[in-house]
């Protein structure tokens, strides 16, 4: 069998390393921010570039937090793409705004630039772009629309640890960035965990009080917040595998040429990485006219995948009251039948690989 993601091989990997940070944890019986969530918290602002790291307990209430603490709510309209997690739309709409989802590119499956202006009314506050896959949404004409429509941008990163665009890491290029740190992530903890980055002082203040129930100081609270804390076990074993996270990077992505090589000839569509990014591939996802055929057939053969997403979030149940249509975005509804993913991570052998491959090819 071939797992679509292998964790228990990235543990035996870092076992010591792992289970040292997290005996230290229990020794010191300090389980909830302190000491490790800092030390982690200013690790990964340093490895991002941003200026202010605060640590919370998933990506969607990174996202949550970001857009509050950069002051969105009720009455403003967001914009974001509809090929995404539901996350990003449901963070929105946790926050108190209002999502308004545009369609996807079809070369990077991130959002549709040109597409975002015709979205913007007097209503729009943000932009969220999706670092969709592991690679960067095409950053500069957004931060451009953005400044002429004073709009904030807040990168969705959940999926795009450590890639970049134009050399610059993504999550520190906007006025806030998200990421989820979910134990599948390219980093991930043991258990639920998030970050938000920014450079604004005023922003990782507010978001700092948001997090701990609009407190900094023990039983005063100054804003009606939230618990999201980030645990300290969390943070050590992020701690640990943040500096693992540049070789596994570059271990996914030779996994990607290598998938690449083998399928070049199929029918598939193979993702592409575009001229302005690093693509960490968090997820290698093809695309093929018969995928359900495919799926199975990889599945007969041991191979395990996964789909992502097969509903666009405009097409969600809990999105009907917003009022779209089958049809609205046709890039993202195609690409929602034809998409499927390959197993992808570090600990992938090359025998693993061919396997995968030769189980494509032997069906076409
Ligand atoms: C694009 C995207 N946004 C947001 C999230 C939410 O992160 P979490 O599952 O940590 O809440 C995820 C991860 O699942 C994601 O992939």
């Amino acid at each position: 069998m071939i797992p679509f993601v292998d964790l228990k091989a990235q543990y035996q990997s870092i076992k010591p390393e792992i289970d040292a940070a997290i005996a230290r944890v229990i020794d010191s019986a300090a389980f909830i921010l302190g000491p490790e969530v800092e030390s982690f918290e200013s690790a990964f602002a340093q490895y991002v570039g941003a200026r202010f790291c605060i640590g919370v307990n998933s990506g969607t209430a990174a996202l949550q937090l970001a857009l509050m603490a950069c002051g969105l709510g009720a009455t403003d309209e967001v914009i974001l793409p509809t090929n995404t997690f539901f996350a990003t739309a449901e963070a929105v709409s946790t926050a108190g705004a209002r999502p308004v989802f545009v369609d996807s590119d079809p070369a990077s499956s991130t959002i549709d630039v040109p597409k975002i202006e015709a979205a913007i009314n007097s209503r729009t506050r943000a932009i969220v772009p999706v670092h969709l896959y592991g690679q960067p949404a095409n950053l500069d004409p957004i931060f451009e629309i953005a400044r002429r429509h004073e709009l904030l941008v807040i990168e969705d990163a959940a999926q795009a640890h450590g890639a970049e665009y134009k050399g610059r890491r993504v999550g520190a290029l906007g006025d806030a960035g998200c990421f989820s740190f979910y134990p599948g992530k390219n980093l991930g903890a043991y258990g639920e965990a998030g970050a938000l980055v920014t450079n604004d002082e005023e922003v990782a203040h507010r978001a700092r009080l948001l997090r701990d129930h609009g407190s900094d100081q023990k039983y005063k609270h100054e804003i009606i917040g939230y618990n999201f804390r980030l645990e300290a076990i969390q943070a050590a074993v992020l701690a640990v595998k943040l500096r693992h996270l540049d070789s596994w990077n570059d271990l996914r992505r030779a996994h990607a040429a290598r998938y690449h090589e083998l399928l070049k000839e199929s029918e598939l569509d193979l993702p592409q990485e575009e001229s302005y990014a690093r693509h960490v591939y968090h997820i290698y996802a093809v695309q093929s006219a018969t995928r359900d055929k495919l799926q199975e057939q990889l599945k007969s053969a041991g191979v395990q995948t996964g789909i992502h997403y097969p509903i666009p979030i405009h097409l969600q149940p809990a999105y009907a009251s917003l009022g779209y249509r089958v049809g609205d975005f046709p890039q993202t509804e195609k690409q929602s039948q034809r998409v499927l993913s390959l197993p992808m991570f570090a600990e992938l052998t090359e025998g693993q690989i061919q396997t995968v491959a030769e189980a494509i090819l032997s069906g076409e």
